[in-house]
Formats: structure tokens, C-alpha cells, sequence
């Protein structure tokens, strides 16, 4: 069965068959408007969402399904003490498909290993988010008509930004993309991004301090918000809440063509001055999530029993260590801990990528 939990459980091929489907969709909607009729979506959100959880109803909606679930924790079984793994065990009787947010990292994961319907993860924690990956893939495309060869600058919160990790890993296995981080040091992106990641699939990455020195060279600008409720110390966020901002005169460093991106929210980080601007894309990209969920949750119905769709290999590993983020599943709920090796032999933990300590 084929669950997304991370962006590299969809093949590149089946990705594009997804990007493909959304734009499809956006111009044939009453072809699609029966096409899951009679099937339901559970959309279980243990974390505020406005956007995800509203775009994943919406798209259901206009697949001619239904949808159930909660979008606060304490109003379910939670609240008294039950494990994600048995939530989706029960609600996998009444949805055919489950899109899940947590705030613990892996969540989606150990959920997939037991439920019985597809899993999509809609966000955990601070390391993956995989459904806004194929909205942003589906908004460069459509804003600039390829993804492969792009140049594009990542702005902002990108050691918490979950977006920005995500995307950059669908990126790698596009032609020829460039990467440019603009991050405060307290902000940069983690090491396994880079290594696991950029290096390993050879995207060229370079670290800078402003948007300035890089803008005329973007074709696209992610933006991204500094992710208050990740900080542990709010002195250090207050430090960092303010790094980037985008304005008018920015973007008049900017190419005719390049677009900006962002996952939203916005806090502070884009003026609203730049809203007017045609290359600001933001709320197209919106727009665009809710296409890409349709044509990803009616993929994922298709496949579900089709065993040339399956996952990705998360062996069980025994006495490789403990993994050292206290956010993670396996350190918060009775879960078999699993591992992954690097090609360079580093061992990370296969629900939140976080390294392995010796036991
Ligand atoms: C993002 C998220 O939840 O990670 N929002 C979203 O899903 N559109 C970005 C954010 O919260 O900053």
C-alpha cells in the first residue's frame, strides 16, 4: 500500500504522474466531480492548521467524498491516553484514506506501519510536510513552466521550517536545480539536509547572509515564517523573529519572471505591498495545494491495492542506539524503533532522520 509520509516515498515518476493529474484536474474539474464518491477522508489534526486541513476538506469535497475527524486533539480518544498507532487502527474502519498532522515527529510514520487504509502525512513536528512539497512543485511548474534547471533561494526559519526540508528533497531529483540558503546561523538548514540530501544527490548549495546579493540571480524565492512554537527559548527567538523581510524594494532587485513562494502563514516576513506584485504567488499556490491533495487522494485510492505502488524499506533495527530527539515517536509512544543507514554509515532514526546514540 502506498502511504506519504516523507516526499521520497513517491518515486520521482509517481510525483510527476501526481503533478500531472492536479493540472488535469484544474482543467477538466467536472470531469473529476464523482470520482470518489462514497469514499471518506479522515483528517486527523493534533496541531493548528487553517490552510491543510481546509484544503484537504475542500479537495475530498470536490472529489464527490466525504470527510470526518477531528482538528483538536483533546476533543478525542487522545486526551485519554490512546497511541497514534491504535487511533489509526480505528479510524482505518471508518476512512478509506487518513491525513495526519502531529506535533511528534514520525507520527505519520508509526501510524502507516499498522493502518490498514493509505496514510498522508499533513505535517510532524518540525521535519516533514510532503503534501505542501507537491503544492509547491505544482506552483513552480505552473508559474514558470519547468522545475528542472531552476535556481531557487530558501529564506527564513530553515532549521524548523518543514516545508523547506521537504521541498528540497523532491528538488534533488530535478535537473540541474540550484539552492541558495538565506538563513540567520541560529536558523540553517540541519546537517542531514545537506548531507543526506544536497550532497548526496548533487545539488549545488550555497549559504548567504541577504536576499540582496542573491535576488537577480532566483527564479524562484521560498519564503518562510520563523516557526515561534518550535523554540525552546524565546530569547532566542526573539533574536532571529525579525531576520528577513520582503519588500517592494527587493523585488525590484528581482528577475521579470522569478516567483515567490511561501507555504503561509505569514507573520511579518512579506509586506503586504509585495501582495500586488504579479510574481508574488502565494495565494495561487494556495489554490494550487488544494488541486494537488485531489489528484494525490485519488492516487492514492487507486494504488492502494496495487503492489508495484508500495513504500520505501524502514527495516527494524535492534541495538543500533537510541535516537536523540526527545520529539520523536519513538521516544514518546511504545513504538519499535526503526533505522536507517546513510551511504556514508550514519545510522539515523527512520521516523525523524535525527541521529543515532551509542545505547
Ligand atoms: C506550513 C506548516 O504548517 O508547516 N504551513 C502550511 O502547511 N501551509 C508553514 C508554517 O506553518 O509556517
Amino acid at each position: 500500500m502506498k502511504h506519504l509520509i516523507d516526499p521520497t516515498d513517491l518515486s520521482k515518476a509517481e510525483t510527476d504522474e501526481i503533478v500531472a493529474l492536479a493540472e488535469d484536474i484544474i482543467a477538466h474539474r467536472e470531469k473529476y466531480q464523482d470520482l470518489c464518491a462514497h469514499r471518506k477522508l479522515a483528517t486527523l489534526f493534533y496541531e493548528p492548521s487553517t490552510r491543510t486541513r481546509l484544503s484537504f476538506t475542500s479537495a475530498m469535497m470536490e472529489l464527490g467524498g466525504n470527510v470526518l475527524g477531528f482538528s483538536d486533539a483533546r476533543n478525542s480518544s487522545v486526551s485519554k491516553g490512546e497511541t497514534v498507532q491504535d487511533t489509526v487502527r480505528v479510524v482505518g474502519c471508518f476512512a478509506d484514506v487518513i491525513a495526519m498532522r502531529h506535533y511528534i515527529e514520525g507520527a505519520p510514520l508509526a501510524a502507516s506501519l499498522v493502518s490498514p487504509v493509505p496514510i498522508i502525512n499533513a505535517g510532524d513536528g518540525s521535519h516533514s510536510h510532503p503534501t505542501q512539497t507537491l503544492t509547491d512543485l505544482l506552483t513552480i511548474k505552473r508559474e514558470l513552466g519547468s522545475i528542472d534547471g531552476i535556481t531557487i533561494g530558501f529564506c527564513g526559519d530553515l532549521r524548523f521550517g518543514r516545508t523547506v526540508h521537504s521541498l528540497i528533497k523532491a528538488l534533488a531529483r530535478y535537473e540541474d536545480i540550484k539552492v541558495v540558503l538565506i538563513a540567520p546561523d541560529e536558523l540553517r538548514l540541519p546537517d542531514y539536509i545537506k548531507q543526506d540530501v544536497c550532497e548526496k544527490m548533487g545539488v549545488s548549495y550555497r549559504e548567504v547572509r541577504t536576499i540582496e546579493e542573491v535576488m537577480p540571480e532566483l527564479d524562484v524565492l521560498y519564503m518562510t515564517r520563523v516557526q515561534k512554537e518550535r523554540f525552546l527559548d524565546e530569547d532566542e527567538f526573539d533574536r532571529v523573529k525579525d531576520s528577513f523581510v520582503l519588500d517592494s524594494a527587493r523585488m525590484a532587485l528581482a528577475k521579470e519572471h522569478m516567483a515567490v513562494l511561501h507555504p503561509l502563514p505569514r507573520v511579518n516576513e512579506i509586506l503586504q505591498e509585495v501582495d500586488a506584485d504579479p510574481r508574488a504567488a502565494y495565494f495561487r499556490q494556495v489554490e494550487n495545494g488544494k488541486f494537488v491533495r485531489m489528484a494525490l487522494i485519488s492516487k492514492l485510492l487507486e494504488w492502494k491495492d496495487d503492489p508495484s505502488h508500495g513504500m520505501p524499506e524502514r527495516p527494524l533495527a535492534q541495538s543500533a542506539g537510541r535516537c536523540s530527539n526527545p520529539k520523536c515517536i519513538c521516544n514518546c509512544e511504545n513504538v519499535e524503533p526503526r533505522f536507517r543507514r546513510t551511504d556514508e554509515g550514519m545510522v539515523r532514526c527512520a521516523y525523524c532522520d535525527a541521529k543515532i546514540s551509542a545505547n
